[in-house]
C-alpha cells in the first residue's frame, strides 16, 4: 500500500476548475470526463510488466471518447452484452482485442457474440449441456468460481456460492468432459473476485490458482484475473501500490511462464476521471436546524452508488472552494425517495442557491447506472481532452 494521498483527482481541483464553473454555470446536471486522467490511468497500468494483455472493462464507462482514447493506448475491452460489444466495435479498430464475458444470457446473445471476433467466456455447465452444438470446434475461455468473493461492498463481491457468477472449481472436471463430447477447446480460464479491491496482494494468489489449475487442463494458453482494482475514496486510504502488484504478479509468472497473463480493470481507468457538476437549488433545516439538508439537481437518478452501496464520493462546492466549511449538511437531489442522498454529514460552507456543486470520482458506474426515474432529464456528458 501506498502513501496517504487526497482522495480524488486535482485536475478538477486545480487545473481545470475554472471550465468546470463554467459548465456548472450552464445547464445542469452534467457529467464531466477528463481524457488525460484516463490516459494518465492506463499508462500506470501499462507499466505491470508481468500483464501481457489488458481489457478495459467497458461497463464501467461507456463514452465513445473514452474506449476510443484506450483502443489508442493499446486496450482491448471486456463486454459483458451484445450492446456493449455493439458500441466497442463502432468506435475502435479491427485489431482491438474483443472479450466477451456474459452471466445468464440468453443464448441468443452467445450466438451473435460467436458470430463476432470477440473471444467467448463461458460460466457453467449449462451452456455447454444445452447449447453444445453452438460451441463446436470453439475456444472459449473458462470463467471460475473460487470459491470467495472481495470488494468495497457485498453487493460487488462476485464469489461463493452467494454469487451466480463463474463455475465452482469442482465442476470443472465434469465441464472438461463436456468440452472434449463437443468439440470445444478451453484456451483461457477466468476469475475475476469483486470490485473495489484495494488489497495489492490477492491477483497473485488468483494468478497462482487459476494456474495450477491450468496444469490439469492441458489446453490453456492464458489465465485472466479479472480486475477489480479499487480506488481510494475516502481521506487517508492509500492508493494500490502498482509496483507492489506487478512485483506479486512477476513471482507467480517466473512459476508459470508459458501462460500470458490477462487484466481486466474498469474503475481505475475512469473513476477519478469523472466528475458529476449539479447546482444547489435551495436548503432546509429539521429538529431546531440541528439538522441541515442542502438541494441539488441531481441525485440518485445520476448517481446511484451512494444510495446502492453507501459508496462514498467526495462533494465540494466549486463555488465556494476556497471558503471556509463551516456546518455539517445532508446533500440531498430532487428524487422522491428518502435514500436520495449523495452525502451525509458533509462539512461544507454556507451554500446558496445556484452554487456550482462537483460530486468527485463519478466517472465509473455513473452515468451508465443512470436512470429515467422520475422523468427528470439524465445528466449529458462534455469531454476535456
Ligand atoms: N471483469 C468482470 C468480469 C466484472 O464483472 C467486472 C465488474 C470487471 C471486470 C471490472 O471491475 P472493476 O475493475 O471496475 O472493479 N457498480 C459497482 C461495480 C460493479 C462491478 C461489476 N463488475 C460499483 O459502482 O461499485
Amino acid at each position: 500500500t501506498g502513501e496517504v494521498l487526497p482522495p480524488a483527482a486535482s485536475w478538477w481541483r486545480e487545473e481545470r476548475r475554472a471550465d468546470l464553473l463554467k459548465i456548472g454555470e450552464g445547464a445542469t446536471p452534467r457529467y464531466v470526463y477528463h481524457l488525460p486522467t484516463v490516459r494518465q490511468q492506463a499508462r500506470e497500468l501499462k507499466s505491470l510488466a508481468a500483464v501481457d494483455r489488458l481489457h478495459y472493462a467497458v461497463k464501467a464507462n461507456t463514452h465513445p471518447a473514452i474506449l476510443k482514447a484506450l483502443a489508442e493506448e493499446g486496450f482491448g475491452f471486456e463486454c459483458v452484452s451484445p450492446g456493449e460489444l455493439k458500441a466497442v466495435m463502432a468506435v475502435v479498430p479491427e485489431s482491438a482485442p474483443l472479450l466477451f464475458t456474459p452471466n445468464f444470457a440468453p443464448r441468443e446473445d452467445y450466438e451473435w457474440g460467436l458470430s463476432t471476433r470477440a473471444t467467448i467466456s463461458l460460466d457453467s455447465l449449462y451452456q455447454l449441456e444445452n447449447w453444445g452444438e453452438l460451441f463446436r470446434g470453439k475456444e472459449v475461455v473458462l470463467r471460475l468460481d473460487l470459491g470467495r468473493g472481495l470488494g468495497h461492498h457485498e453487493k460487488v463481491r462476485t464469489g461463493g456460492s452467494g454469487s451466480k457468477f463463474g463455475l465452482p472449481v469442482e465442476q470443472l472436471d465434469t465441464f472438461l468432459r463436456l468440452a472434449d463430447t463437443h468439440g470445444v477447446t478451453v484456451r483461457g480460464l477466468h476469475a475475476h473476485l469483486g470490485s473495489g479491491i484495494l488489497d495489492d496482494s490477492h491477483w497473485g494468489e488468483v494468478y497462482g490458482q487459476l494456474a495450477s489449475l491450468a496444469e490439469r487442463i492441458g489446453s490453456v494458453t492464458f489465465l485472466d484475473i479479472g480486475g477489480g482494482l479499487g480506488v481510494p475514496s475516502h481521506p487517508g486510504e492509500a492508493r494500490l501500490d502498482i509496483a507492489a502488484l506487478d512485483k506479486v504478479l512477476r513471482e507467480v509468472k517466473a512459476a508459470y511462464p508459458h501462460y500470458k497473463l490477462w487484466m481486466e480493470p474498469g474503475r481505475y481507468l475512469v473513476a477519478d476521471a469523472g466528475v458529476l457538476i449539479t447546482k444547489v437549488t435551495q436548503t432546509k433545516g429539521k429538529g431546531n436546524g440541528q439538522i441541515r439538508y442542502l438541494g441539488v439537481d441531481t441525485g440518485m437518478n445520476s448517481l446511484i452508488r451512494p444510495a446502492l452501496y453507501e459508496a462514498w464520493h467526495e462533494i465540494v462546492n466549486l463555488t465556494r472552494l476556497d471558503e471556509p466549511a463551516t456546518a455539517l449538511f445532508q446533500v440531498v437531489g430532487p428524487i422522491c425517495e428518502s435514500g436520495d442522498v449523495l452525502g451525509t454529514d458533509r462539512r461544507l460552507p454556507e451554500p446558496q442557491e445556484g452554487d456550482v456543486m462537483l460530486v468527485a470520482q463519478a466517472g465509473a458506474y455513473g452515468k451508465v447506472m443512470s436512470s429515467p426515474y422520475n422523468l427528470r432529464d439524465e445528466a449529458e456528458e462534455i469531454i476535456l481532452e
